[in-house]
């Protein structure tokens, strides 16, 4: 046996903890592809809250209310949360937190792309959370079982906080759509934007997805992403009705035949184009998350001379 080959017995291993829907864990042995394969998952992941708190940190100086800005500070600072649980699982299979954000700053890691979109408004505040915490929810609840366990783990709390944050859009909305024909008439603007790049959220539909296959023998991955849209739109769909908006797509509707609603096509270059890098917000993102790392420098810098420095004091106690 070379030392590059592994041991037949732990690659074996490997496949029974995947067969038998048990968890791999950071001191197992397991292939190199499929760490790759979870790394990359987890740091886009990490990276999508980091850039996800921009388009509506943007509204915590500009909230209607003391109450509305409280909200949206506690729900901006919950995705930096998500954004550290999700590059500490990263580490765990050592990979390295500044070369990880050196890949989102110089592209070479992508996050979601919904985030290139701007929020214009704060009824975007709301159908933000409503529509993109809430497909948020339905991609990450699956994921609560996900073969690798840190990651697992990370995402039960991740997913009891986005289905909160689901909630405070929801209920933002039902005040806006109960107050003023200016204020119904901004819902569905914002609705009418959101829609269809929430649906890419999902990604390229499963006849075009590279690494869906591979993903979903390995568990790392539960459901296609066609699944996973599906389950969205069936769930959006009454709670439109409920809030009184309507969703821009002339060809949504129940189907009862197969027991799930009929939609229109996704915009595919629409969200190649995005994802390629020429989004509407693409540049401006990069660059915002640039400043706040070079601005942090200094932090870094000075918690490492003070980590320094307390072991060498540790040493000579020693
Ligand atoms: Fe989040
Ligand atoms: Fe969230």
């Amino acid at each position: 046996m070379t030392a590059t080959a592994p041991d037949a017995g732990l690659a074996e291993q490997f496949e029974r903890t995947i067969a038998r829907d048990q968890r791999v864990e950071p001191r197992d042995w397991m292939p190199e592809k499929f760490r790759a394969t979870v790394i990359r998952q987890i740091a886009q992941h990490a990276h999508s809250e980091i850039i996800g708190m921009q388009p509506e940190g943007n509204w915590i100086t500009r909230a209607p209310s003391l109450r509305r800005k409280a909200i949206l500070l506690a729900k901006v600072q919950d995705e930096a949360g998500h954004g550290l649980y999700l590059y500490s699982a990263c580490e765990t299979l050592g990979a390295d937190r500044t070369d990880l954000t050196e890949r989102l700053i110089t592209g070479r890691q992508k996050y979601s792309s919904i985030f290139n979109y701007p929020a214009l408004t704060f009824a975007d505040v709301g159908v933000i959370g409503w529509l993109v915490d809430g497909a948020a929810v339905c991609n990450q609840v699956p994921l609560c079982r996900s073969s690798y366990g840190p990651y697992a783990r990370a995402m039960i709390r991740i997913c009891k906080e986005e289905s909160f944050h689901q909630r405070q859009g929801y209920e933002l909305l039902m005040t806006m759509m109960s107050g003023t024909a200016g204020q119904r008439a901004m819902v569905q603007d914002a609705v009418d934007r959101w829609w269809w790049p929430v649906l890419m959220m999902f990604g390229p539909p499963d006849r075009e997805s590279a690494n869906t296959a591979q993903s979903m023998a390995w568990k790392i991955k539960r459901h296609t992403n066609d699944e996973l849209r599906q389950r969205f739109v069936d769930m959006t769909v009454p709670q439109a009705e409920a809030l009184g908006v309507t969703l821009p797509d002339p060809d949504l509707r129940w189907n009862p035949q197969r027991g799930a609603h009929d939609f229109g096509e996704v915009d595919w270059d629409e969200m190649k184009q995005v994802v390629a890098g020429n989004g509407p917000c693409n540049a401006e993102r990069i660059a915002q998350r640039k400043a706040a790392h070079d601005g942090g420098a200094w932090v870094r810098e000075a918690a490492a001379a003070h980590a320094a420095k307390k072991a060498g004091r540790e040493r000579t106690v020693a």
